[in-house]
């Protein structure tokens, strides 16, 4: 996590910087910081707490003539989120300066020896490690020393380095955290950043680099080298096709609700292309493998956190139904340390929004040291996950800034529906009909999305009224909406800190039952499906016990009004298409209660979007 940002070019460099990291504030804000040169000299300001208490304590500095530094933006790993902690981090000189982002495992070690040869430092952080690493093996050449220095760190890096001894130049290099360079256009200058977004104000020139690669970066020139051979390495760059005003709140009061509102147009770019709308027919050659290797598939691994790992849970049932193909569902930190029974005969497929999630990240590397074929679905383009995985199939949700997944999560759904269908197809196990059927509900779920979502909002900030302050929220669901009932409670305490737990409705009984009282708010989800009767048996049993229900449930359903006056009621659609619209009111809610209690809906307490740390 944490974001950097680094620019060096005819720009003055504070208001470049300053854009950069408010556009990687969901990285992390526990504190931030910015450092430029000017006359020879380093300046750096630092400061606990988000991007707005440095910009109020920057003042002046915003005008500073200087055209080269380094921003960033910090989720605290090692050392509390203090004033001294925060990067950017100094040699002892003061001449050299390091901004991070990643973990220096064997910093303790190399923290000692740097002592005991004289080093003073003055934070808790791994990071100053490498600002006096740096400084000791120094002599007049600042690439060799940052190779050599790297070569001696364990762990993940993605650093900005500054020295007054090379006043024009920044120096960039990265092992296992992201980080992309910005090709300014009409020699506008060179940039660095942790991702794609902080620099879409300035230029959509980028270019990727890859584990175990540096960055010389000057106003006119942006050349990348190995850090193994220190040869130059020729890079293509990649022109990104979202514009900076996608990451903007456009009227929207948070990121996430404007997030939220953009879903329709985040499953027809997901979907639309890719299928026929007569035949139901699916294209996705961006998958990688040839017909003969997904025809001798015997088992598929999903692997994913958080949210992504919820639409893992949902696709299960898909993959199994549509394509008959076995599927096991991992949480990527448990995946890399069991025993994986694990060949060429196994496809693993990540989810992530981000494909930075280190252990995500991890995940798919063993599956493919294994032997087996790997795909990622994923949002950001050029990720690592898109570089190391045999085929990628993107979602086109466009930039998600809110740290709770919305948008990702939902054309996370429909690209595994997609791949459901392409599956199934290809392994000629769906027939044309079903096909059809099921291509036309997918394509037709954008607009029952979009006609729903502004009633849905207004109903939901009124029910809310008798919840918003509650302690605890259950939410249950059966079938392929359980996993909708596990995204409704973590949306919810995630960026409400309400406690909440999803169940499948039929466990209720077997512990959490116990919990219910009158007290007790029970989200279910009860839409008329295959399950319908025995969802509302177990609704019938949080009933008897006084559980303060909700049901959301299919229009003309009115014996759930028999149960409670809270029910929220959907249009009824494919019913393998529920999760797609169930997961809306459910966001809703969690927003609306969020936004009710005054919490930072955008940036909750401890999270940060992108998890590039185990
Ligand atoms: O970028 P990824 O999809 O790999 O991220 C996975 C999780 O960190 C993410 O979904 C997280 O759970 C969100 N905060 C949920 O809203």
């Amino acid at each position: 996590m944490c974001g950097i940002v680094g620019y060096a070019g005819p720009r003055r460099v504070v208001p470049v910087i300053l854009e950069g990291l408010r556009r990687l504030e969901y990285r992390g804000y526990d504190s931030a910081g910015v450092v430029y040169l000017q006359d020879g000299k380093l300046t750096k300001h630092r400061c606990q707490g988000k991007l707005s208490n440095l910009e109020a304590i920057i003042d002046e500095a915003i005008l500073a003539p200087s055209h080269i530094g380094l921003g960033h933006t910090r989720w605290a790993t090692h050392g509390a989120p203090t004033t001294e902690n925060a990067h950017p981090h100094s040699d002892c000189s003061g001449d050299l300066v390091v901004v991070h982002n990643g973990i220096i495992e064997n910093y303790h070690s190399l923290r000692e020896e740097l002592k005991a040869r004289g080093h003073r430092f003055t934070s808790e952080t791994d990071t100053e490690v490498l600002a006096h690493l740096i400084e000791e093996n120094l002599q007049g050449d600042l690439v060799a020393a940052i190779r050599k220095s790297l070569d001696m760190v364990e762990g993940s890096y993605a650093i900005g380095v500054l020295w007054t001894g090379m006043p024009d130049t920044l120096i960039a290099a990265r092992n296992q955290s992201p980080l992309v360079l910005g090709v300014g256009e009409n020699q506008q200058g060179s940039f660095m950043a942790s991702d794609i977004p902080a620099l879409l104000p300035f230029t959509k020139d980028v270019i990727f680099l890859d584990d175990r690669e540096f960055a010389v970066l000057t106003a006119g020139d942006c050349s990348v080298y190995s850090l193994v051979s220190g040869e130059k390495v020729e890079k293509n760059i990649t022109t990104i096709v979202w514009n900076a005003a996608m990451a903007e709140k456009a009227g929207y009061k948070h990121f996430m609700l404007k997030e939220i509102f953009e879903q329709p147009q985040a499953i027809t770019n997901t979907v639309s292309g890719r299928i026929d709308p007569e035949s139901g027919q699916v294209d996705l050659p961006e998958i990688g493998l040839a017909d003969h290797e997904l025809n001798a598939i015997e088992r598929i691994f999903l692997v994913a956190c958080g949210t992504s790992w919820h639409a893992a849970l949902v696709a299960k049932y898909w993959i199994e139904k549509y394509a008959g193909i076995p599927v096991e569902v991992d949480i990527a930190s448990e995946f890399r340390y069991r025993t994986l029974l694990i060949n060429e005969k196994v496809l693993t497929i990540s989810i992530s929004q981000s494909g930075e999630t280190a252990d995500t990240l991890a995940g798919i590397r063993l599956a493919k040291k294994l032997g087996g074929k790997v795909v990622t679905i994923c949002n950001v383009v050029g990720s690592t996950m898109t570089r190391e995985a045999h085929g990628t199939v993107y979602t086109h949700a466009g930039p998600e800034i809110g740290v709770a997944s919305t948008k990702a999560f939902i054309s996370q759904l429909a690209a595994l529906f997609l791949l459901t269908l392409y599956l199934g197809q290809r392994r000629h196990v769906l027939s044309n009909e079903k096909s059809r059927e099921l291509g036309r509900a997918l394509i037709g779920i954008a607009e029952v999305v979009q006609d729903i979502l502004p009633g849905l909002e207004t109903r939901m900030s009124q029910l809310i009224d008798g919840f918003f302050s509650c302690r605890d929220f259950l939410f249950v669901g059966r079938g392929v909406n359980f996993p909708i009932a596990l995204e409704g409670a973590l949306k919810l305490k995630e960026i409400s800190y309400i406690h909440a737990e999803g169940y499948a409705a039929g466990e209720l009984k077997h512990g959490p039952i116990a919990l219910i009282d009158k007290e007790m708010p029970v989200l279910a989800l009860v839409p008329q499906d295959a399950v319908y009767q025995k969802v509302i048996s177990n609704v019938e049993e949080i009933k008897a016990r006084q559980g303060r229900l909700i049901l959301i449930g299919t229009e003309g359903d009115g014996h759930l009004k028999t149960i409670t006056d809270d029910v929220i009621y959907l249009p009824a659609v494919h019913e393998d298409l529920n999760p797609i619209l169930y997961t809306i009111p459910a966001q809703l809610l969690a927003y609306a209660v969020a936004a009710r209690r005054g919490c930072d809906v955008d940036q909750p307490r401890n999270l940060a979007k992108s998890v590039t740390v185990e």
